[in-house]
């Protein structure tokens, strides 16, 4: 409802900022995704997609320290059952065990693996350490109406690159239009059609970065599902009460405001 509200002020003060807002920011797409909304839900299917292609691109640069590989039998989350979740640790992982002073396979008590490699940033959070929405004047008010924008900051990253490149002392950057300042040094992830689904799912660029972007969002909130619903539950309640108070105070005040008659 608030976002309903807030869109005529947004709308007027988008209009008045224009083109100085653009900056140098990048520019991200708001792409739609099943989990916005008060009732939005993540959707299975695409973060078993989306765990695909991280485990077989991202993986090799990105770590996700932060995310224990149980949770990926998570109701919630991409819900696979036990025995998968245990061999999907075992066949893709391996960590450092202090007390076998050795390497073993990964168990599903254990977190997917740091990657420090190539200087590549963890993505456990990075679908909420990045905002894809700052305007208008940089205030973030139209966050309101399009979310912080993480996951559509990294769809758009994925999908944003020109094919241009340059060296800078020894390094390369590829230009990227959803990248603040223009040029990033990851070469572009995905070209399209690099995984294979099961379920004959598309592997179309677009629809490969909105999976993985969904699938870190996941990784950033887990819990969002069970967020939303406590708020749905908490402002179902807060009705429920305020209606009762207001039948109580009617009630209370009855015998005084008919005293007259
Ligand atoms: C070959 C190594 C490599 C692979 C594979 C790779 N990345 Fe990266 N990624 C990097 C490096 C290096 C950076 C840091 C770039 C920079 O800061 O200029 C980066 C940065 C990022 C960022 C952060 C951008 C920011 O705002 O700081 C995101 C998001 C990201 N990668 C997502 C992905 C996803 C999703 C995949 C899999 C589809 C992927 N990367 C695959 C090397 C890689």
């Amino acid at each position: 409802m608030f976002r309903k509200l807030a869109l005529s002020t947004v709308a007027a003060l988008g209009l008045a900022s224009g083109a100085m807002a653009a900056g140098n920011e990048g520019h991200v797409e708001d792409y739609s995704f099943s989990f916005e909304g008060p009732f939005g839900a993540f959707d299975q299917n695409q973060l078993q997609r989306g765990l695909q292609i991280y485990t077989e691109v991202c993986s090799a640069c990105h770590g996700l320290k932060f995310v224990p590989l149980r949770t990926l039998g998570d109701e919630g989350g991409p819900g696979l059952p036990e025995d998968q979740v245990r061999a999907y640790a075992a066949q893709n992982f391996t960590v450092y065990d202090a007390e076998l002073d050795d390497d073993r396979p990964a168990i599903p008590a254990d977190h997917f693996p740091a990657n420090t490699g190539v200087g590549a940033p963890d993505l456990s959070l990075m679908a909420k350490a990045r905002a894809g929405f700052h305007g208008p004047y940089g205030t973030g008010i139209n966050q309101m109406l399009h979310g912080i924008g993480g996951p559509e900051y990294i769809a758009s990253i994925l999908t944003g690159y020109t094919g241009e490149t340059k060296e800078e002392a020894g390094t390369t950057f590829y230009e990227n239009h959803a990248f603040p300042g223009g040029w990033i040094a990851m070469a572009p992830p995905l070209a399209g059609e690099d995984v294979e689904f099961a379920d004959g799912h598309s592997n179309e660029l677009h629809h490969e970065a909105q999976d993985i972007a969904a699938f870190l969002m996941w990784t950033a909130e887990p819990k969002m599902m069970d967020r939303k619903h406590a708020g749905f539950l908490g402002v179902l309640f807060l009705t429920l009460l305020s209606v009762l108070l207001y039948l109580t105070n009617k009630r209370i005040w009855r015998p005084i405001k008919h005293k007259h008659d």
